[in-house]
């Protein structure tokens, strides 16, 4: 390891961490360095017992009366809220609803109704494929001569065509972060409309949509959120484009008066009518846990812990593993990144296997990206030593080489 860099000093950077007592609301397996928060968050101490309670309490006891009694029908807005403040949206704007897939649909056709003589929804090569094939969807369902153009830079490609610029803050892969303000100004100028994903951005970097300008939000519950394997997702719509918001997936419960069970749709004032049918109440329950805490988390703190443990891996392997041709896919310059790092490596697949299997948790995406997902609320500064040392051997030993011939299972 470098010189200057010990273990002990970054045991004395474990012990003045802010943020370390978060560490211990989470369930985490002893013998495992956890870095795939940015995939799927752990579990906190706290949602078993709440998941339980809602369960035997609520469900158990109250029956079909806990949709009144306990508030279950308005938990999508409620939780709402509450995430809203964590992306920095206005109140009544963010909603908790279906999966990030369904919301991006959901908003793309708003925003193409809205902005009804143009053709383009552009974006760019590499965004996660779920935001372009959704937009395809669309496209190829509304038979409108839609064009889904996804290109290098976005910004360069904006014209009066465009009707929705589509983007993910944080880029999946190699965790490159956009200006959502100078981008959506950018947008704007050309009278384009901006849907951000914030999958790999809600609970990882602060946010302010409603101060950048942002017209639409998506995000997963499951990653930086915490909120468990599948958690609902969010979407966000800022209140100026509330009144027009015409949205393709009309539910019963996006109605004003769902349970008028008048004939004809007639949409909810505000968020609420993006709902579409009934709310996943166990998992809300759940992801209500982990948007609690993250309420509770200094953001300024947990942005400056996430650029440290990032910036202390990237030094870190290229001073111990430089020999292994690592190369860095994520930018160096700390402000123009998310909260994870990956790595290409011909061999990463063979190589993210050994590590698994040697309690270091990252994953691999193809072609060849090793990520690393550094959550400050868990990760310590001695974890990322640990890991990197792990790292080392296994290419020093040549250990990932057994893992070469493993089989590549279904999730990566
Ligand atoms: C940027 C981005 N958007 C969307 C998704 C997935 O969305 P869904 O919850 O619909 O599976 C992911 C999953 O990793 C993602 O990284």
């Amino acid at each position: 390891m470098p010189a200057s860099l010990t273990r002990a000093a970054l045991e004395t950077l474990d012990h003045a961490d802010e943020l370390a007592p978060f560490r211990d609301e989470f369930d985490l397996p002893a013998d495992v360095i956890y870095l795939d928060g940015n995939s799927l968050g752990p579990l906190p101490k706290a949602t078993p017992g709440r998941v339980a309670e809602v369960v035997a309490r609520e469900w158990g006891q109250s029956l079909i009366r806990g949709w009144n009694t306990h508030g279950w029908m308005r938990l999508p807005l409620r939780i709402g809220e509450k995430l809203g403040r964590i992306i920095g949206a206005e109140p009544g704007s963010t909603l908790v609803a279906d999966s990030t897939s369904v919301n991006l649909f959901k908003l793309l056709a708003a925003a193409l109704e809205a902005r009804p003589t143009r053709r383009m929804i552009l974006t760019e090569t590499g965004n996660f494929p779920t935001d372009l094939y959704m937009a395809q969807g669309l496209a190829a369902l509304l038979r409108r001569g839609h064009e889904v153009r996804a290109v290098a830079d976005p910004v360069a490609a904006l014209n009066q065509d465009v009707a929705i610029l589509m983007l993910t803050h944080v880029n999946y892969r190699s965790g490159a972060m956009h200006d959502m303000a100078s981008v959506t100004r950018a947008a704007h100028a050309v009278g384009a409309l901006t849907l951000w994903d914030l999958s790999h951005s809600a609970g990882a970097v602060p946010l302010r949509v409603a101060e950048d300008g942002a017209d639409f939000a998506v995000g997963c519950g499951y990653k930086y959120l915490n909120g468990g394997p599948g958690a609902p997702a969010f979407l966000s719509v800022a209140p100026r484009l509330h009144a027009d918001l015409r949205l393709p997936l009309t539910g019963w419960l996006g109605h004003a008066e769902p349970f008028a069970f008048a004939p004809d749709y007639r949409p909810a004032e505000g968020i609420g009518r993006a709902t579409v049918g009934t709310p996943p109440v166990l998992s809300l329950a759940a992801l209500e846990v982990g948007v609690d805490q993250m309420l509770r988390v200094p953001m300024d703190a947990l942005r400056a812990k996430s650029q440290r443990l990032i910036d202390l891996f990237i030094a870190l392997i290229e001073q111990e593993c430089a020999e292994y041709e690592f190369r860095l896919l994520t930018p160096r310059d700390a402000a123009i990144r998310g909260s994870q790092v990956a790595f290409g490596h011909a061999d990463g697949h063979a190589i993210m296997q050994a590590l698994i299997a040697r309690g270091v948790i990252g994953d691999f995406r193809s072609p060849d990206v090793m990520r690393f997902g550094l959550a400050p609320l868990y990760v310590r500064h001695t974890d990322v030593w640990d890991a990197v040392s792990v790292l080392c051997e296994v290419m020093r030993t040549g250990a990932w080489r057994e893992a070469s011939v493993a089989e590549r299972r279904a999730v990566t």
